[in-house]
Parts: C-alpha cells; sequence; structure tokens
C-alpha cells in the first residue's frame, strides 16, 4: 500500500527533524552514564526498530542490545497481570543499565507492565527511550527519562510506526487522518 492512497495525511516530523532530534537524544544519553558504563537496550518489536537503528549510531558508550516481542492482545498480559513475552532476551537483565526503546508512549500499558516486570529483575538501573510520546496517558509509572518529540494525539505511521503492518519505511512521520 502506498502512502499516496490515504488522501488525507499531514507530516508531522521530516526525515530531518528525526535525524537531528536522535543525534541529540543520543548525546543525552550518552551524558547520562559514566563512560565505562555498559548500557543494554531493549526494543520492543516491531515499532521501535528503525529509531533503536539510529540511536545505537549516536551513543558514546559501550552498548548491548536486544529486542522484546509482548503480547497484544488482553493490553498484552497475563491474568496474573503480568506481561506476556513472546520473545525476551535470553541474557540477564540483573545489575545492568537496562534502556528500553519503544515507538510511541499512547496508553502506557504496555511500558507500565513491561517495566514492572523488568524492574524485578533488579537491574542497575532502569530507564525508558521514545521517539513519541502523546501525552494522553493515565496512570503512567514509569515516565521515559528520553522523549524525542511530543505528538499530536491522532494515527501516526512512518520511521518504525505502522498502520496494519504498513508504512514502517517511510522515513517521516505523518499522522494518517482519514
Ligand atoms: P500503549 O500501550 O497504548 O502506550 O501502546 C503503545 C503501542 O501502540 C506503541 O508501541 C505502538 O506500537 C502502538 N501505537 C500507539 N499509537 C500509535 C500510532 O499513532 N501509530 C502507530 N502505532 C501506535
Ligand atoms: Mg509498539
Amino acid at each position: 500500500m502506498s502512502i499516496e492512497s490515504h488522501s488525507f495525511q499531514k507530516m508531522i516530523y521530516s526525515a530531518e527533524d528525526i535525524a537531528k532530534r536522535v543525534v541529540s537524544i543520543g548525546t543525552e544519553i550518552t551524558n547520562a552514564y559514566p563512560s565505562d558504563a555498559d548500557l543494554l537496550l531493549l526494543g520492543l518489536l516491531k515499532g521501535s526498530f528503525v529509531f533503536m537503528s539510529d540511536l545505537i549510531r549516536s551513543l558514546e558508550r559501550p552498548i548491548q542490545l536486544d529486542f522484546m516481542v509482548v503480547a497484544s492482545y488482553h493490553s498484552g498480559m497475563t491474568s496474573s497481570g503480568e506481561v506476556q513475552f513472546l520473545y525476551k532476551p535470553a541474557i540477564s537483565i540483573k545489575g545492568r543499565h537496562v534502556i528500553v526503546v519503544d515507538d510511541i508512549v499512547d496508553s502506557g500499558a504496555t511500558l507500565n507492565q513491561l517495566c514492572k516486570s523488568l524492574a524485578a529483575k533488579e537491574p542497575a538501573s532502569l530507564e525508558v527511550c521514545v521517539l513519541l510520546h502523546k501525552h494522553v496517558a493515565v496512570d503512567l509509572e514509569w515516565e521515559p527519562r528520553w522523549v524525542g518529540f511530543g505528538a499530536p494525539n491522532e494515527f501516526l505511521v512512518g520511521y518504525g510506526l505502522d498502520h496494519a503492518e504498513n508504512f514502517r519505511n517511510l522515513p517521516f512521520i505523518v499522522s494518517l487522518l482519514n
């Protein structure tokens, strides 16, 4: 599906806006940790993969990375309230400086449950970095320390964000107004 087939769309952030901001977040993250800190970045698939790949190249700290896949039905939680992982890193996060990387915070439900579950595994530190934040979440227990941009409360696609799996490849972020 091409983006032109959506007749109502609005440019939100250009490729240039994104590139500049990703570099500046990289600098903020670099400066937040001592030079010998070993960072572990955990990206939520699939939405974070484009952001993650650019972000890591602007970090000047030793890093390792992995991804997580969380079930989205029942808000991704089991009946016990635990987040349901379809894929989680094999390595231990205990004692590591962990940064969860996601594309966008909407209701915040995913991050709330995920961070609670990760915090229980005793990382040395746990922070969240998101590209976009709609600022509509109520009861957001884990406020992201690094936010690329505020986002309008609209449906956004591009730079990893999808609509029915389409448009992840767009180098910019647009709103689908339909
Ligand atoms: P939350 O748990 O409601 O915060 O859901 C966040 C997840 O929903 C994000 O990681 C995205 O995968 C998806 N999402 C939320 N808003 C949008 C949007 O505007 N466009 C594309 N995906 C979105
Ligand atoms: Mg997502």
